[in-house]
């Protein structure tokens, strides 16, 4: 299973949103760092389910983030969380049809819940993306 593939996507998006909490500028800085800080409790969350799951299974849980896109601007740093956020979900449908077919069903629904979480970061950030440039 690619678990350990998604756990590093899991560190890139806590590494991700916590620099760009930080450097966020402009008039969206305080509503943008809450909507960050808000993602990165649960991908903190996911990282250590993944994390548990593949110590339980017998195998060592990576510590390397996937690297981390450079960006400056607000509206770069959105961009580059939708990617993350697509990329989470299209992971974890894969993995969960293996756990399907592993008849591990207690992954199955934890993997569920997580594709849950990541479509609504998914769908929030397409929200403030859709309506970025109507001012
Ligand atoms: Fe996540
Ligand atoms: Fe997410």
């Amino acid at each position: 299973m690619g678990l350990n593939h998604d756990l590093a996507g899991e560190y890139q998006a806590i590494v991700m949103y916590i620099q760009c909490s930080a450097k966020l500028t402009g008039p969206y800085r305080r509503e943008l760092r809450a909507l960050f800080q808000a993602e990165i409790a649960d991908e903190q969350g996911h990282a250590q389910f993944l994390a548990d799951k593949i110590a339980s299974l017998g195998g060592e849980p990576t510590t390397e983030p996937r690297p981390v896109p450079p960006a400056d601007q607000p509206r770069e740093m959105l961009g580059h969380a939708l990617v993350a956020e697509k990329q989470a979900i299209a992971n974890y449908t894969e993995r969960l049809r293996q756990a399907d077919a592993f008849g591990d069903i207690g992954l199955k629904v934890n993997l569920e819940s997580q594709i849950a979480d990541e479509t609504r970061h998914k769908e929030e950030l397409e929200r403030v993306l859709a309506g970025w440039d109507e001012r």
